[in-house]
């Protein structure tokens, strides 16, 4: 079946010439949750162009409705806390964010109807502040010099001083984070890459992505190589990343299933979010852009000839930090 569309005419049906074969009906009227996962599989053809053996892919999370990877964690966390009987009506959705959690939260809340408190540390992006005031929620900023460690202690002492009044999602300690990455963002690498998949690489925050991510798919093929990425130093500016050394290590956090780990430099990150837009037009997050440069080192390592299919997580949009620095920087 056919879907021309009248007002575009012959130039554009040219262009696009795959759009002439369109046989997948629109889907109207899908719901949030039904949007959550399934994101795209992008290729990063220019920066391997010198190397026809090795695909480096990112899948890409901003398409999540709340605009990061984060939408898949949250929306399980929410789903098992009410499935076990913790979060219901009466109750307010409460964590400590680096911001993309807690967008998602708040997304959540506006669509299910219920209340989110979140506990921030001040200097996250101001694209990120004024996306979690559109969507109504109720922010307790803490000490940017304490990071995102500031937060969880914030978040664990309003839990622990009024218990009966909240949910206290504690994505760090929460199981759901990584299971949502379990059964969602492994399923569908494996499937987009029909099992191909050689290499993952992830940045670490509260490490559910790796984590989950890398159980299944060492699950599906025992001989994927699975390496996890952080921040060189404590003080660093890759948002929504932790350096486990020196904070406070997740629950979740099992630095076991990783076959490497490397340290990422945020000037190395700053400088790929910039080759990444104007090399592959992909304008992505500092995070993402730190995931590439992990994928771009392991590579460098590589003997010549290996063949690789590379995968990584690009968490979300480089729109949410147009208003840093590094863009007048470098
Ligand atoms: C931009 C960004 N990158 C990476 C991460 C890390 O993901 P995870 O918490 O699953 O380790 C996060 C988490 O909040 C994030 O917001």
């Amino acid at each position: 079946m056919t879907y021309p569309n009248p007002e575009m005419g012959e130039g554009f049906l040219a262009a696009f010439p795959r759009r002439n074969r369109l046989h997948v009906p629109l889907r109207l009227g899908e719901n949030l949750m039904d949007r959550i996962g399934n994101t795209p599989l992008l290729r990063l053809a220019s920066l391997t162009r010198d190397l026809p053996e090795v695909q480096i892919s990112g899948k890409a999370e901003w398409f999540n409705p709340g605009g990061s990877v984060k939408d898949r964690a949250a929306a399980n966390i929410i789903a098992e806390g009410r499935r076990a009987g913790k979060f219901g009506p009466g109750k307010i959705l409460l964590d400590s964010t680096s911001g993309n959690t807690g967008i998602a939260y708040a997304m959540l809340g506006a669509a299910q109807g219920f209340p989110v408190a979140l506990c921030m540390p001040v200097n996250v992006s101001v694209e990120r502040k004024r996306i979690l005031e559109a969507y109504g929620a109720n922010i307790f900023y803490t000490d940017p010099a304490e990071g995102s460690d500031g937060a969880i202690r914030y978040a664990r002492e309003l839990y622990a001083g009024n218990p009966e009044k909240y949910f206290y999602a504690d994505q760090y300690s929460n199981d759901a984070n990584w299971r949502a990455h379990y059964l969602t963002t492994a399923t569908e690498i494996w499937q987009q890459t029909q099992g191909r998949i050689t290499h993952f690489v992830s940045m670490l925050g509260t490490s559910g992505t790796f984590i989950g991510t890398t159980r299944r798919l060492k699950e599906l093929n025992p001989h994927v190589r699975c390496i996890s990425l952080q921040p060189d130093s404590a003080f660093h500016g890759i948002e929504g990343a932790k350096h486990m050394a020196t904070a406070i290590v997740p629950g979740i956090y099992d630095a076991s299933l990783a076959d490497e780990n490397m340290e990422i430099a945020t000037e190395d990150a700053y400088k790929m979010v910039k080759q990444l837009a104007r090399q592959e037009a992909l304008l992505v997050g500092i995070s993402a852009a730190a995931a590439v440069v992990g994928c771009m080192r392991m590579v460098e390592n590589f003997k010549r000839g290996q063949r690789a299919i590379i995968v990584t997580i690009l968490c979300d949009s480089g729109d949410r930090y147009l208003s840093e620095r590094f863009w007048d920087e470098i």
